[in-house]
């Protein structure tokens, strides 16, 4: 049996997305202790209880412990937050502005007390605006809070292309840019079949439908649920993006990263391909774009710029 590293993952907010995260981290036996914090009790150390009675039949090493108590958080070598409120059908992740600032300043603050050292990963909505927060309430380097979605948003456009194709989806490589709302920039010209340009395998109008169904793809599942948002695709992106820094693995994903003059945009965070390992963010990538696309990013950094505003004006920074 391999052994497995000793070191501690937290997952911080107990719903479907942190629950969903600390069972594929287990699976993956991405860290030896994984604690699952949540505020409502009895629900934490429940989830922790029926995973870890699945270990002898899955045969995972980690052991998931879970808690109330911001103290059992302490030395964590990376968090995953996906604490706050999921979206209602009609809503934007934009209206959970308020009610998730509140929450992710409060874990923020855990955070910088108990896990100094730590890398974080946000997941909570919306996206952008509460990774910015965190970054400016946990003081942290930028390159050790980063935001979810790029992958999450991406692999829902795999999956449409997939299905447009025929491919098997592991060969599908696709790409989704900027903000995790409905300005994201898909970017056919970065999707691929093996090496094989989209555009050479589906015709324009199809690929505009798949990246415009990308656009609203979370909001097609909250539609679906009637309550409640996505959570398998969520955590499965999160997970990616924890196991490339945990294992030091180098992978370029897109995720929501600070910029500091890439894409010709200053001081916003927002989703570009990047270098994750040990240190977090290790290096963004600037890929060469085509004047659409660079003005779609503008806008989309527009957007989050906005979001970032109205926080500020309710006294949240
Ligand atoms: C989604 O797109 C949770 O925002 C997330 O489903």
């Amino acid at each position: 049996m391999t052994s497995i590293q000793p070191r501690k993952l937290t997952v911080v907010g107990g719903g479907y997305v942190g629950s969903t995260c600390v069972h594929l981290a287990a699976l993956k036996n991405l860290a030896s202790e994984i604690v699952l914090i949540d505020v409502i009790e009895g629900r934490p150390q429940g989830i922790a209880l029926d995973m870890n009675q699945s270990a002898a039949v899955e045969g995972f090493q980690s052991r998931v412990i879970g808690t109330n108590d911001p103290a059992e958080t302490e030395d964590s070598d990376l968090v995953i937050v996906t604490a706050g409120r999921p979206r209602k059908p009609g809503m934007s992740r934009s209206d959970l502005l308020e009610v998730n600032g509140r929450i992710i300043s409060d874990v923020a603050e855990t955070i910088r007390r108990g896990s100094p050292d730590a890398i974080v990963i946000v997941v909570t909505n919306p996206l952008d605006t509460m990774v910015t927060l965190m970054r400016a309430k946990t003081g942290f380097p930028a390159r050790r809070v980063i935001g979810m979605a790029g992958v999450l948003d991406s692999s829902r456009f795999a999956w449409f292309i997939h299905e447009a194709t025929g491919a098997a989806v592991a060969d599908v490589r696709a790409m989704v840019l900027g903000a995790h709302g409905d300005s994201m920039v898909p970017l056919p010209d970065y999707c691929t079949v093996n090496g094989v340009q989209l555009a050479d395998l589906v015709p324009l109008d199809e690929i505009e439908a798949m990246a415009e169904r990308t656009r609203k793809g979370g909001a097609e599942i909250v539609g679906l649920l009637g309550s409640g948002s996505a959570w398998y695709a969520p955590a499965s992106a999160a997970v990616a993006m924890a196991e490339s820094i945990l294992n030091d693995a180098h992978r370029l994903l897109p995720c929501a990263c600070l910029l500091n003059g890439e894409y010709g945009i200053e001081g916003i965070y927002m989703g570009v391909p990047a270098y994750l390992g040990r240190g977090g963010v290790e290096r963004i990538l600037e890929v060469p774009l085509k004047n659409e696309a660079r003005s779609a990013l503008h806008r989309t950094a527009g957007a989050i710029q906005d979001d970032v505003d109205a926080l500020r004006e309710r006294g949240l920074f």
